[in-house]
């Protein structure tokens, strides 16, 4: 049976803090790989797959590198340069006058890069602690792409520690005169945040690590930090609390998350984003045993991901369960997916050949329903 548009939860308009979403199915998060170079800018190209996708309730737009040492991905975009600044303008331009709304990605990658990307500097992480199952995408100097070993990261200074914080205002700050509605502090998928948080990655003896309140010393400072560029209404923060890929194996998540999640919601931010991101690489959807340490304490809006299909999507919605659902792999091949969720489908299936990296095919070539 098709949901109609009217009692369909999907479609149920949602205010989150200073955003009032039209429907509840937001773009989530996902690295393409296509910045324009030099120079990691971002171009025409990445404005048109974009606003291909201005439907959504909110896009929350590709991760996006504060830094040049913070980068640990070959063709990403970052939010460092005025060049990049000018691109990223060119993009939200283009998605609010196709009636959108746009959170930039705020990401650091830590020990989850290659030196080539930031040649003569280790990678920085919060412990000197190599991943060697962990892999990145890295270009060759004849421009042949492919995935290369991590490099082994040193551990971050205190003087280094602050100028990262530093850098995440920074950014903030770029991103609003960029043109975003507002920002996502990427602390999921084992990049830099996340490391401290989790206690395999973080080692630290100081003040950044050891106890649980140490480990969440970063993720806090940054937020302060972030929240002095962008009020909280506008402001996004991405967890993935059973991650287990990029090595990463926190003792106990319940007791971590649980304590950032409460964090959170004093903050007030507008949106937080609970993402079971290991569904990508096959795993069973485990959201049902991160609500209760989340859902449970955080009193705002909170966004789901993570292997929803519409109709999974609808009864989470309806159980309360959350209130808007990101849709990654199902967004990035059906550039009208409202419509076709409102249309009760059909989907396009999504390539993983060119999801990284390339040009116009596997990325802005998807057909809508009226193409
Ligand atoms: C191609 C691709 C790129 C991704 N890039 C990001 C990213 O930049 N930031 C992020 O937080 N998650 C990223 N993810 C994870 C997705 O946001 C999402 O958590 C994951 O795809 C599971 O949701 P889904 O089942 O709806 O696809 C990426 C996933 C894919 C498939």
């Amino acid at each position: 049976m098709s949901a109609t548009t009217n009692d369909d939860p999907l479609f149920a308009p949602l205010t989150a803090g200073a955003f009032e979403l039209p429907n509840r199915i937001v773009l989530a998060p996902l690295t393409r790989s296509r910045a324009g170079q030099p120079g990691n800018v971002p171009g025409q190209l990445n404005a048109d797959y974009y606003v291909q996708r201005a439907g959504a309730g909110l896009i929350l737009s590709e991760a996006t590198n504060i830094s040049q040492i913070g980068t640990g991905y070959a063709l990403t975009p970052g939010i460092f340069t005025d060049e990049q600044v000018a691109g990223w303008r060119l993009v939200t331009d283009a998605v609010h006058a196709a009636g959108g709304r746009m959170l930039l990605q705020l990401w650091h990658c830590g020990r989850m890069s290659h030196e080539s990307l930031h040649p003569g500097e280790a990678p920085r992480a919060p412990s000197a602690l190599p991943c060697d199952s962990c892999q990145v995408f890295t270009v060759d100097a004849e421009g042949r792409g492919g995935r290369t070993p991590v490099s082994p990261p040193q551990e971050m200074t205190a003087a280094e520690i602050k100028s990262t914080i530093d850098d995440y205002a920074q950014a903030a700050r770029r991103a609003m005169r960029a043109g975003f509605d507002g920002v996502q502090v990427h602390s999921a998928n084992g990049y830099l945040l996340h490391q401290f948080l989790a206690s395999n990655t973080n080692h630290r003896t100081d003040g950044y690590g050891g106890s649980l309140s140490n480990r969440c010393r970063l993720l806090f400072e940054v937020m302060d930090a972030v929240l002095a560029e962008v009020p909280a209404g506008q402001v996004s923060v991405r967890l993935s609390p059973l991650f287990n890929l990029n090595g990463m194996a926190d003792a106990d998540p319940a007791e971590t998350f649980g304590h950032v999640t409460d964090h959170l919601s004093r903050l007030s931010i507008a949106l937080l984003e609970i993402a079971d991101t290991d569904v990508m690489a096959g795993a069973e959807p485990r959201m049902e045993s991160m609500l209760a340490f989340t859902r449970a304490r955080f009193d705002g809006i909170l966004m789901l991901n993570g292997g929803y299909t519409p109709e999974r999507a609808r009864a989470a919605l309806a159980a309360g369960d959350g209130d808007c659902i990101s849709f990654g792999r199902l967004f990035l091949a059906n550039p009208d997916l409202p419509e076709r969720i409102r249309r009760n489908g059909p989907y396009n299936e999504p390539n993983p050949d060119t999801f990284y990296g390339g040009g116009a095919e596997g990325y802005t070539d998807y057909p809508s329903l009226d193409r």
